[in-house]
């Protein structure tokens, strides 16, 4: 067992129990994270004794909390090495792709561009963009995988053409925990004019964001996969970009001034975020990226790191499991063993208190390519540590000897 294989932080997370006071072996952290208290405090308390609205009040408690507001906005900025005004508060990463995909993509694409996604998005990076095809005429393109289940980048260059217009990729696949050369997607997307927008609703809970490094044009995520409240995501933006981009929904808090007769916008971010906004997650999503960084990303890193390397290790040494995606997967691993149905898997771990996610993970050109239907999908946070994987292997063990698989 390594050294760095736990942080012995599951006494922070309440969630981490069952009902009956049990420990759960909470493996679904790709699907959504638990939260830690501080982050169900600060949300209370938003909700709570300091509650009111943001932007429009004249007197201190709504002072305070746009105060509050704007500074969960500065928080993420400086968390993803960006700048506030590139920051726009969504309800998740699935609407900050749509998002993109009816302003920009409405205003910039056309019959005849192109679009480059790859084989192993999440439904939100494909569908937006279907959708966008329907109304404007333009053609996707779909990058191939390598064996390991990376995006082939090779690959991708040779398919780049100045038709290209917009380059879509995960930074980290939530099926098989590869991760993307961001920067190499960046200059390759860019060599021909192409813009590149990064899902990156795995590796924001993983890996250090440096917006400037990454070099990209948009980034998104959401905030529950990153420990913090749903209802609240990100979409980081350029600023040249987000600024001539053309507002999406209409209503309050987006408009500089309404007429009859003609209505002028506010500047970004606020042009995209008609309405009232989501005030306590943001302040939520606040206390999840303190919490967060006063752990730091590279300790989180490396302890999902080792757990994915002892998981595999020991699935890999099973003659009828298979086990998806590369080595060095980050936080994330994907297997199937022959004759059981993952549903089946999950269900017998989910008497052990063992929790992990069986389906097509919202991916199912990814399935179609791996030849599978569904995979079991066993996914690690900061709470995660060896006694996760031990209660893991001894509920593969029994479901094997329930179903008469026959390896060692
Ligand atoms: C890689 C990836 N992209 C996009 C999403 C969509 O995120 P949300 O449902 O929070 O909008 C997910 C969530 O599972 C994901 O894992």
């Amino acid at each position: 067992m390594s050294e760095a294989a736990t942080l012995l932080r599951k006494a922070d997370f309440p969630g981490l129990l069952t009902a009956g006071g049990e420990v759960w072996h909470y493996l679904d952290t790709g699907a959504t994270a638990q939260k830690p208290q501080v982050v169900i405090d600060a949300m209370a308390r938003a909700l709570g004794s300091d509650y009111a609205t943001v932007h429009r009040g004249v007197y201190g408690r709504s002072a305070d909390m746009t105060l509050a507001y704007e500074a969960a906005r500065q928080r993420v900025a400086a968390f993803i090495g960006g700048r506030e005004e590139e920051v726009v508060f969504t309800r998740g990463a699935t609407e900050a792709i749509n998002l993109v995909a009816q302003t920009w993509g409405l205003a910039q694409l056309g019959e005849g561009d192109r679009i480059l996604l790859s084989t192993l998005e999440h439904h939100s990076n494909i569908v937006p963009w279907q959708m966008l095809a329907e109304r404007v005429g333009v053609a996707i393109d779909v990058c191939r995988l390598t064996d390991d289940g990376r995006i082939d980048l090779d690959a991708a260059q040779s398919m780049l053409t100045e038709r290209h217009k917009l380059v879509a990729l995960a930074h980290v696949s939530n099926v098989l925990g590869s991760r993307l050369d961001v920067r190499r997607a960046a200059d390759m997307a860019h060599s021909v004019g192409a813009k590149l927008l990064v899902d990156g609703c795995q590796a924001a809970p993983r890996l250090t964001l440096d917006m400037v490094a990454l070099d990209c044009d948009f980034y998104v995520f959401s905030a529950h996969k990153l420990y913090g409240p749903t209802g609240i995501g990100v979409l980081w933006a350029r600023s040249d970009i987000l600024d001539a981009m053309p507002p999406w929904q209409g209503g309050g808090a987006m408009i500089d001034r309404v007429t009859f007769e003609k209505t002028t916008y506010a500047s970004a971010p606020q042009r995209f975020e008609a309405g009232t906004p989501a005030i306590t997650e943001a302040i939520a999503l606040h206390a999840a990226i303190d919490y967060v960084d006063s752990i730091g990303l590279d300790q989180i890193h490396q302890l999902e790191t080792d757990l994915v390397v002892r998981l595999r290790r020991e699935l890999t040494a099973m003659n009828d499991v298979t086990v998806f995606g590369p080595a060095d997967s980050a936080g994330i691993v994907s297997f199937a063993i022959d004759g059981v149905h993952p549903h089946d898997l999950g269900t017998i771990l989910d008497e052990a208190n063992v929790a992990i996610r069986a389906g097509h993970h919202c991916a199912q050109p990814l399935m179609d390519h791996l030849g599978v239907s569904a995979t079991a999908r066993a996914s690690f946070g900061l709470y995660s540590d060896e006694s996760d994987v031990d209660a893991l292997l001894e509920g593969i063990a029994r479901t094997r000897r329930i179903f008469g698989s026959v390896s060692a």
